[in-house]
């Protein structure tokens, strides 16, 4: 019987465009839905939107839509990403489908009736940016750590869900089953947040507050929290209880989310599920954040990286590989272009594009593009260990993948790459061409490096699925015979001598820097200018820009770009600029400098930075928008 693999990630929340996070975390859950085809597995890949809730809201208001229209619209923005991410998923559910709806109910009046679910009135600090109440220990300086306001008190009477009586059950499922959740931190994470008592979950909100969202089956007065309603999609999709979906992946399901959603994955979403009967899933997977430059990626502070223009730059399967080699299993990975670029160059163009297309022109050039046969007399040597290389690579690059440590997989193929680059200077096959006695070495040679690059074309095909079939095509392979066969990886000899070898290809063209940060910063081309989109006059003037005279200066701790700095615009102003690297904090001092002041306040390394300084950056550095000769402080530019 085959082997089944199922795989879901985070349903996202509609409130915003899809941007690298997002597209991580999913092409994550590809490469592993991927891998397990090639193994063999019957798979199936779940991702979807998550719809309901006040931030919904609130976002369909900005844009003057209904929630329903704005919903379909950035649903359908993630649904049309994904295929061009190369993510090939099997179901995409929506918190607004009316098959998960139902179950929602369902699974709700289930765990009212058997007394798990009660009413009682609660007064509590509820943060309306997160949508819920926080203990005293959760606030950070009394505010909400992540929207930075101080909570509302609000006194309201709410359906609660007893988590506190599974809490023993759950520390105790945790500790039996050890790869419950991975890596290792997390689940450490969550056992060090069930040593403080465990408080019931308030999982219902009163209409006359919120009515997008599901109406609770046992009163029509209440929505549920949308917590409630979005972790049950993982099931909903499968047609629980009785499709045959539900009965076959639901006993294997693996979760992957990012370090952000651990709270709900690790003791929420278990306990929902024993408490409604139903077994719990086999693994939640988790990673870190990626930040781009230093900061956590924000729509405040406008660094969001949306994946398309990143996969612009190069290619989806360059994109890819960058992501999952860049990011250690579990820990936080900081995003930026440059390394982007510089990793595609020395991996992908020089490593892997450069040995590609010098052995396929050897082969033309020796052998007309044929594979030739070879003495198995030569067999031994400098073969066998080129043989046991590739053996280690396929066996590092199986267990890490099992485990969805890809850098570590990836890491192991690109040892290979290097051995086989070291191969080919080793064996010199253009010093062999030279003697005619030497032409049965140099079949062997040609041989093998083309057995070696076929080993390596399936070991990349989860991560760079086109590359891998390009590769396969030129190798004068059936795509469909080796793609899906991960067995025949750890085999020696399965190109057929006789075989014809297509003519080379660059796989990767070489990213020049310089010319790709300045298509980067603009977007349209315009008679030769690449200019960004147009905006409205209105749209310009919403924009409020001050001259302001910097105070005091000082290095952030830690921050190896970053400058605190205390302006005077009519009031002080604390702005943290990335332009350390530039300016040092006491030639700062009494320069003006232009900022914007109207823009949302952001938290950056533990500071409010309540405005944004401008600066032009070239490859020297950075150089501070300033004016022509001083103003008063807080005078406005128009
Ligand atoms: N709707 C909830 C999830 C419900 S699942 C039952 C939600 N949505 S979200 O849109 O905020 O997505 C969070 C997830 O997006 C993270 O767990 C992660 O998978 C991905 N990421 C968003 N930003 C990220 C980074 N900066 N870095 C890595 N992944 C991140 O939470």
């Amino acid at each position: 019987m085959k082997d089944i693999f199922y795989i879901t990630t985070p349903i996202y929340y509609v409130n915003a465009r899809p941007h690298l996070g997002h597209a991580y975390t999913t092409i994550c859950a590809d490469i592993a839905k991927r891998f397990h085809k090639m193994k063999g597995s019957e798979t199936f890949l779940l991702t979807g939107t998550d719809e309901h809730g006040d931030k919904i809201v609130e976002a369909a208001k900005k844009e003057h839509k209904s929630p329903k229209d704005y919903v379909d619209h950035i649903s359908g923005l993630y649904k049309k990403l994904w295929p061009e991410l190369e993510v090939e998923y099997d179901c995409f559910v929506r918190t607004t489908d009316k098959k998960h709806i139902k179950l929602v109910k369902q699974i709700l009046q289930k765990i009212y009736d058997s007394g798990d679910i009660y009413y009682s009135e609660y007064e509590g600090l509820y943060c309306y940016g997160c949508e819920r109440f926080y203990t005293e220990r959760e606030l950070v300086d009394g505010k909400c750590p992540d929207h930075d306001k101080v909570p509302e008190k609000i006194k309201e009477s709410n359906y609660f869900f007893s988590m506190s009586k599974y809490q023993d059950w759950l520390i105790d499922h945790i500790q039996k089953n050890p790869d419950f959740i991975r890596p290792g931190r997390y689940k450490k994470e969550v056992l060090a947040f069930l040593r403080e008592p465990l408080e019931d979950l308030c999982i219902s909100r009163p209409k006359s507050r919120l009515q997008w969202g599901i109406t609770l089956p046992f009163d029509e007065n209440y929505v549920t929290y949308v917590w409630f309603d979005a972790l049950i999609n993982y099931i909903s999709a499968l047609g629980y209880p009785d499709h045959e979906n539900f009965k076959k992946f639901w006993p294997v399901s693996q979760h992957i989310v990012a370090k952000d959603i651990l709270k709900p994955h690790g003791i929420y979403w278990p306990i929902m599920l024993h408490a409604a009967g139903i077994d719990l899933y086999k693994h939640l997977n988790v990673h870190g954040y990626w930040n781009v430059d230093e900061y956590k990626m924000s729509k405040t502070l406008g660094n969001v990286i949306e994946p398309m223009e990143l996969k612009n730059i190069s290619s989806t399967d360059a994109f890819r590989y960058f992501l999952s080699k860049e990011m250690a299993c579990g820990l936080d990975s900081t995003f930026s272009e440059k390394a982007f670029v510089h990793k595609i160059n020395s991996d992908l163009a020089n490593d892997l594009g450069n040995l590609f297309s010098r052995i396929l022109s050897m082969v033309h050039k020796y052998f007309d593009g044929i594979v030739p046969e070879y003495d198995v007399k030569y067999d031994e040597g400098m073969l066998s260990d080129l043989k046991q290389n590739a053996c280690d690579a396929v066996l590092a690059f199986e267990k890490n993948m099992e485990t969805f440590a890809f850098h570590k997989a990836l890491m192991a193929v690109w040892k290979f790459i290097g051995d086989m680059n070291k191969f080919v200077d080793s064996s010199a096959p253009w010093t062999l061409s030279k003697k005619k006695s030497d032409r049965g070495q140099l079949e062997a040679v040609m041989y093998w490096l083309v057995e070696g690059l076929r080993v390596i074309s399936g070991l990349i095909y989860p991560v760079m699925p086109d590359t891998a079939k390009i590769m396969q095509k030129h190798l004068g392979m059936d795509p469909d015979f080796f793609f899906f066969n991960f067995d025949l990886l750890k085999k020696w000899g399965e190109i057929k001598p006789g075989t014809k070898i297509l003519k080379t290809v660059i796989l990767f063209p070489r990213i020049d820097q310089k010319k790709n940060s300045d298509e980067q910063n603009d977007v349209l081309p315009v008679d030769g200018l690449k200019i960004k989109p147009e905006i409205s006059f209105e749209d310009f003037l919403k924009v409020d820009l001050r001259v302001a005279t910097i105070i005091s200066a000082e290095k952030v701790p830690k921050a190896k770009k970053l400058l605190k700095l205390e302006m005077d615009i009519g009031e002080k102003r604390v702005v943290i600029a990335g332009i350390s690297k530039t300016y040092s904090p006491a030639e700062l001092i009494g320069k003006q400098a232009v900022i914007v002041v109207n823009l949302k306040p952001a938290k950056i390394m533990g500071i409010l930075s309540n405005g944004m300084m401008l600066a032009a950056t070239d490859d020297d550095g950075c150089s501070m928008a300033t004016v022509d000769k001083p103003v008063a402080a807080g005078t406005k530019l128009s």
